[in-house]
C-alpha cells in the first residue's frame, strides 16, 4: 500500500517536473535564458565525447530537452539520437537536428545495444527510480561503448546551491529541482557497476571570472571546470565491458 503511494507520488512528481518543461519551452535557445546553465554543461559534456569511431555510429541523449548538446557534437560523426517526455522537448530538438522521440528514459523506446555513446545530462535528478535508469542507458551501450552523465549530488551542499540558492536567483525558475530526488553517488556507481559499466566521477562548477563577466554582459558562455569534489555538480564517464 506504502509502496503503492510512494510509485504514485513520484510519477506524479515527473508528469509535474516534464509539465515544467513545456511551460518553459520558449527559454530553451533564449540566448541568457532561463536554461542558459544548460548550454555551459552542454559544451563540457562534450568535450568528453569523442568523435565516432566508426561511420553510422550512435548517440543517444536522454532527456533530450530542447536539443541543446546537438550544436556540440557537430563533427563528431555521430547519429544524436534524443529521448524526453516533455511534448515541446522533442519537436524543439528536431529542428535542431536531432532525431528525436518522446519517450521514458525509464523505459527508452529503442532497441538495448543500438548506442556507441549514450549522455545522460541533468537527467538522473529528475527520476523517481536511479537504478531503473541506469539498466536502460547502460542496456542502450553495445560492448565498447561510452556512456557520459551529469548531475546533482545528494547532499545537504548540493540541495542548498542547487535549490536554496539557485532557485532564488533572478531568472531561474522554481521547482525544476527536488531534493528527493538528487543522486547518491555511491548508488550511481554501483548500479552503473551491475550493468557492465566502471564509472569514473569528476566535481565540476562553473568558472566564477566567466560567470561574473556573463552576469555583466561581457561573455556570451561561461566555462564549466573541474574541482576536487563531487558533492554538488559532477560529471561520470564509463565504459561498456566489451
Ligand atoms: C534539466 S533538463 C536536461 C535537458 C538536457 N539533457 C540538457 O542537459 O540540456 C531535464 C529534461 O529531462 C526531461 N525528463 C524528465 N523526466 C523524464 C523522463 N522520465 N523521461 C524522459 N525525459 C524526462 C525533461 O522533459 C527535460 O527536458
Amino acid at each position: 500500500m506504502i509502496e503503492r503511494r510512494a510509485r504514485r507520488c513520484a510519477s506524479l512528481s515527473t508528469m509535474t517536473d516534464v509539465a515544467l518543461y513545456d511551460d518553459l519551452a520558449a527559454e530553451w535557445w533564449r540566448p541568457r535564458g532561463a536554461f542558459a546553465m544548460l548550454h555551459w554543461l552542454a559544451a563540457a559534456r562534450a568535450r568528453l565525447i569523442p568523435p565516432a569511431a566508426r561511420p553510422g555510429a550512435v548517440l543517444v541523449d536522454l532527456g533530450c530537452g530542447g536539443g541543446v548538446l546537438a550544436p556540440h557534437l557537430a563533427g563528431k560523426g555521430y547519429l544524436h539520437v534524443g529521448v524526453d517526455l516533455s511534448r515541446s522537448g522533442p519537436a524543439l530538438a528536431k529542428r535542431h537536428g536531432v532525431h528525436a522521440v518522446r519517450g521514458d528514459v525509464l523505459a527508452v523506446p529503442l532497441r538495448p545495444g543500438c548506442a556507441d555513446v549514450v549522455v545522460a545530462g541533468e537527467i538522473l535528478e529528475h527520476v523517481p527510480d536511479l537504478a531503473k535508469a541506469v539498466e536502460q542507458a547502460c542496456g542502450l551501450l553495445r560492448p565498447g561503448g561510452l556512456l557520459v552523465l551529469d548531475t546533482l549530488a545528494d547532499t545537504a551542499l548540493s540541495r542548498f546551491l542547487a535549490i536554496t540558492v539557485a532557485e532564488r536567483l533572478p531568472g531561474v525558475p522554481r521547482g525544476v529541482h527536488e531534493a528527493d530526488l538528487l543522486v547518491n553517488r555511491a548508488a550511481l556507481v554501483r548500479e552503473c557497476a551491475r550493468r557492465g559499466v566502471t564509472v569514473r566521477l569528476r566535481g565540476i562548477r562553473p568558472s566564477m571570472l566567466d560567470l561574473a563577466g556573463w552576469a555583466l554582459g561581457r561573455r556570451p558562455a561561461v566555462r564549466m571546470v573541474p574541482v576536487p569534489t563531487t558533492a554538488v555538480l559532477f560529471q561520470g564517464t564509463g565504459m561498456k565491458e566489451t
